[in-house]
């Protein structure tokens, strides 16, 4: 099992609750194996995992192109890569394939990982500039009828010890 751990965080919470729902389905794929080593399981929670990866791709590709984000297009080929191998392994299942269900786990949590800590980490600095960390941590407050609070968030960022500082100056 794959347990979520803190250094996956990119800090931006709507994208970091994409990745912890990745990584749940991760989760539930290794218990289909583990506890059922039932095929047809495996081949729903591949299918899950194809229908909400592709939600959170376009999620991160809407940012990027917003945000005229430069590693777009390289970004967006390892998504559509993994679309594909994901696609090419719910055939194998379909077809009865059943032992390439631990090269599939396998696959699952090193693309996953490698890709939040590598790939996803690079853009970053660019949504971070073009302010969409904060309005999403005010976005989450506001949804759970808190009112905002950016001297909390930035404190948490790092950002609010210095401005501290500066108004003791
Ligand atoms: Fe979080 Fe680029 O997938």
């Amino acid at each position: 099992m794959i347990e979520w751990n803190e250094i996956y965080s990119l800090g931006i919470p709507e994208i970091d609750a994409e990745h912890k729902k990745l990584i749940d389905i991760i989760n539930k794929a290794i218990l289909a194996k583990e506890h059922n080593d039932n095929p047809e399981e495996l081949e729903e929670v591949l299918n899950e995992m194809t229908k909400y990866a592709q939600t959170h791709f376009a999620t991160e590709e809407l940012y990027m192109a917003k945000f005229n984000y430069q590693g777009y297009q390289y970004h967006k080929q390892e998504h559509l890569d993994f679309a594909t191998k994901i696609k090419a392994y719910e055939s194998g299942l379909i077809n009865a394939d059943y032992h390439i269900a631990d090269e599939i786990l396998g696959y699952l949590r090193k693309w996953l990982i490698n890709h939040i800590l590598k790939t996803d980490k690079k853009y970053v600095d660019c949504f971070r500039e073009n302010g969409l960390m904060g309005e999403t941590e005010d976005q989450e407050k506001t949804k759970q009828g808190e009112e905002p609070d950016r001297r909390q968030f930035e404190r948490r960022r790092g950002l609010g010890r210095r401005r501290d500082k500066d108004s003791e100056k």
